[in-house]
Order: structure tokens, then sequence, then C-alpha cells
């Protein structure tokens, strides 16, 4: 297997462990950012998010020369075959996809090509962006450089995203050209993984479809799990039932406060936009969006209708990020609840084991207070809320929280705890889609 010399511009969550895992296979990297502050973190070996395996990989790399940080687009683009695009597409108020990183850095590369590259874009992207990315490179490119525009879309879940890249269920390529199919085929070789290779419109639908199905499989069992609470069946029963069918499949079938995260609220409005311009709207969607919304406010009533008034009511919420495994806060479900029980009045405690410090950053827990342990949170209070299935909080010693709170009342949002177990020890304990005691 022969190494390659590869460029990924942009250093977050995708770029970076993109970056790592390439150099961890064998190939030579070079990762480029336009934030000098990241760069000069990641050059003195401090990797800026919490991602389970990263960091052991970026130093072994660095230090075997595979890897090295700049903020130099020519220096990424002159020295490397592939050069990947791994830049921000965050949504705009409309639902629509922010492309404008992606058009300048298509500019910046188109600037600095002396030869040929392939440019591959890995980036999520709306159907017909490689089009886009492929008219803006040849109009800037005063060298007349040859090059040719791939799409790869990424497919990795924070918290398991090594393992992800590393071994992939399936790599997704998009070409036009022989000769950049050949060159992508090598980067990949050694992770050997499924590759599939369609052309580029294909490739760039396939991210926006996966993760809109993924999100309908969660919305789907938020529904069910509604009709759980208003019949009395189980819906972990109904769910071990229904994904027992290999057709269907157990995972993402996990009832709770919904979805979260930096890439299925945007992708799934982005997909609703996306579908909207090209005159076919994609409804179905919208009433995907519309039950995650109401899992979480069927939730906060079940709440209010338990506590009758939350106004000066010590909560205790135990998780901030979207997802456990990951210090990633944004657009969390957890973030929401603490500031719609804030809003009410309620006196509320938070505390996660690696969400605070951004959370904090990013100002978005403002009028909670933030705490440095599970049982220090429920230190008098007067009702739990479980928003984060973190694994701490399922080993907690339970005794030790009914003794500290003043009343021992779980709301359990991601069914973490057995509803008997609770029982037995005492709880008044409500969880989702599951009979309650
Ligand atoms: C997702 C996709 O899985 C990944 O392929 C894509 O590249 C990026 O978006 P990620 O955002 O890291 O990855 O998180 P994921 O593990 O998919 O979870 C997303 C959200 O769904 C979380 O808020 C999680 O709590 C929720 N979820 C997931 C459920 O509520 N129930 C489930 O059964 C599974």
């Amino acid at each position: 297997m022969s190494s390659m010399d590869l460029c990924i511009i942009g250093s977050g969550y995708v770029g970076l462990v993109s970056g790592a895992c390439f150099a961890e296979v064998g190939h030579k990297v070079v990762c480029v950012d336009n934030d000098p502050k990241k760069v000069a973190a990641l050059q003195s070996g401090r990797i800026p998010i919490y991602e389970p395996g990263l960091e052991d990989i970026v130093h072994r790399n660095v230090s075997a020369g595979r890897l090295r940080f700049t903020d130099k687009i020519e220096d990424g683009v002159d020295n490397s075959q592939v050069v990947f695009i791994a830049v921000p597409t965050p949504p705009q108020p409309d639902g629509s996809v922010d492309l404008s990183f992606i058009e300048k850095v298509a500019r910046e590369i188109a600037g600095v090509l002396k030869e040929y590259r392939v440019v591959v874009d890995k980036s999520t992207v709306p159907v017909k962006t490689g089009e886009k990315v492929a008219e803006t490179i040849k109009r800037y490119n005063r060298a007349g450089a040859e090059f040719d525009v791939v799409s790869n879309p990424e497919f990795l879940r924070e918290g398991c995203a090594v393992a992800d890249l590393m071994k992939p269920d399936r790599v997704v390529i998009g070409s036009a050209s022989d000769r950049a199919l050949a060159l992508m085929k090598k980067v990949y070789e050694p992770f050997m993984a499924p590759i599939l290779v369609t052309d580029i419109n294909s490739a760039e639908l396939i991210k926006h479809a996966a993760n809109s199905f993924l999100a309908l499989k969660i919305s789907y069992i938020n529904a069910v799990s509604a009709i759980c609470d208003a019949s009395g069946a189980d819906i972990e029963k109904v769910a071990d039932g229904i994904g027992a069918d290999k057709r269907i499949g157990r995972s993402f079938l996990n009832a709770g406060l919904g979805y979260g995260g930096s890439c299925f609220p945007k992708d799934i409005a982005a997909f609703i936009a996306i579908s909207d311009a090209l005159g076919v709207p994609f409804t179905l969607l919208k009433e995907v969006q519309r039950i995650n919304k109401d899992q979480k406010e069927r939730f906060l009533k079940g709440l209010r209708d338990a506590l009758w008034v939350l106004r000066d009511k010590k909560i205790a919420v135990w998780g901030l990020t979207f997802k456990p495994d990951t210090d990633d806060v944004r657009s969390s479900v957890a973030i929401e609840i603490v500031n719609d029980l804030v809003k009410e009045g309620a006196i509320v405690t938070a505390y996660d084991p690696k969400g605070m410090e951004k959370a904090v950053e990013w100002k978005m827990v403002e009028g909670a207070r933030l705490v440095h342990s599970a049982l220090e949170a429920v230190e008098g209070a007067e009702a739990l809320v479980l928003a984060t299935e973190w694994g701490e909080f399922a080993n907690v010693d339970l005794q030790e929280v009914k003794k500290r709170m003043m009343t021992p009342m779980i709301f359990d949002g991601r069914n973490l705890f057995d509803p008997a177990t609770m029982k037995d020890l005492g709880f008044a304990y409500k969880c989702i889609g599951r009979s309650t005691v």
C-alpha cells in the first residue's frame, strides 16, 4: 500500500479526526485551518475537542512526522495530491445551508493551484454543490491548472468518530473522473472498507438522505413512545420487537428526549430546504421535526404535572451534551431543558462529565448553577432530570442520591434506569414510554 500526501482544509470535528486517521494508516497529512490560535494549539499538542482516542492518534502521528498543522492553504495544496474540504456548512435562518465557507475555500484553492489536484468535498453539502465548486475553481484559477472535484461525505458519529473513521460501514466516492477515482481508491485502500462509487450528485444526496432517515427512525420510535405512555405498553419491549426484524434493525430505536447535535437538526432542515428548492417538497421531514420538538414538550409537561408549579422548585439536571461521550453541547436538548426550566423560575443545578466547559464558554446555560459532580447536583433537589445518558450516571450510587434529595423524584429522559429497580429503591420515577411508578 502506498502512502499519499493529503491536505485537509478545516480542523473541526470532521477535518481533525479525518486528518488524524488518514495519518494513522500511513498517509502524510497536513491539516489547514484559518484560525491561527487553533493551529498554534494543535502544534503544541493541545486538542480543541474531546473525542475518545483522538489525542493519542494525533500525538503519535505528529511524532512520526505524518501529521502537521498550518494556517497556510498554499502549503497544504502545494504539498498534497488530494485536497479535502472539511469546513462548516451552517444553517441559515430559513434552514437552507450557508455555503459561503465552501465557496471561499474553493476560491482560495483556485488561487494557489499550480498542478493537478483532486479537490474533495467532505463537508455536508446540498446536492449539486460539487458543480458549483468546480465552476468556482475554474473561474478563479488563473494558472489554468487541471483539477477534479469529488464528493466524499463523512458519516462519523461524535463520541466514536475515530472508530467510525478507521472502520467505516462504507466509503462513498462521487466522481466523474477515472483519474480522481483511482487516487481516491488509493487514499481509502488501507481502511479495507466497502467502497461505493457514484456520480457526484448521488454522493451528496446520500449524506442528507441517510441522516434524515436516521432522524425519521428516532421520531418514529418517539411517536410510538407517546402511544405507549397513553396505553401502558412498554417502549423498550416494542422497540425490541420491531428491531428484531432484520429489515428494520434495533439501532436508532431508542426513545428519549429527541435528537440533537450539530448534524441532525441542521441536516433535516437543509434537506427540507433542498427539496423545496428543487420543487419536490419532502413534507414527511417536517413531521419528523415536529415530533422531535413535541417529545421535549411532552417531557416538560410530565414534569409540570408532577410538580404542579416549577417556580422556585430545586431541580437537578444530569447531562448537558447532546449525547454521551462528547463535549459537544450544540443543539442539545439537555441545554434546552435547562433553559426552559430556568425560564419557568426553577432553581436549576446542573452537572455534565464533559460538557460544562463549552456550555460556559458559549454562554449556553445562564441562570443555572453548574456543579462538579452528579451527587453535588442533587443536594436538596426536589426533582432530578436525566437529560443525557452518560455511563457515569448509570453507575451512580442511587441510595446516596436518594439520601441527598429533598424529595426522591426522577424524570429520566433517556430511559437509563429500570422502573422496577427505581420503585424498589423508593423513587418516584418517570421515564419515556414505559410503565412508571
Ligand atoms: C450523526 C450521524 O449518526 C452521523 O452518521 C453523521 O455523520 C453526523 O450525524 P452524531 O450527530 O454524532 O452523528 O450523533 P448520533 O449518534 O447519530 O446521535 C444523534 C442524536 O440522536 C443524539 O441527540 C442522540 O441522543 C439521538 N438518538 C440517537 C436518539 O434519541 N435515539 C437513538 O436511538 C439514537
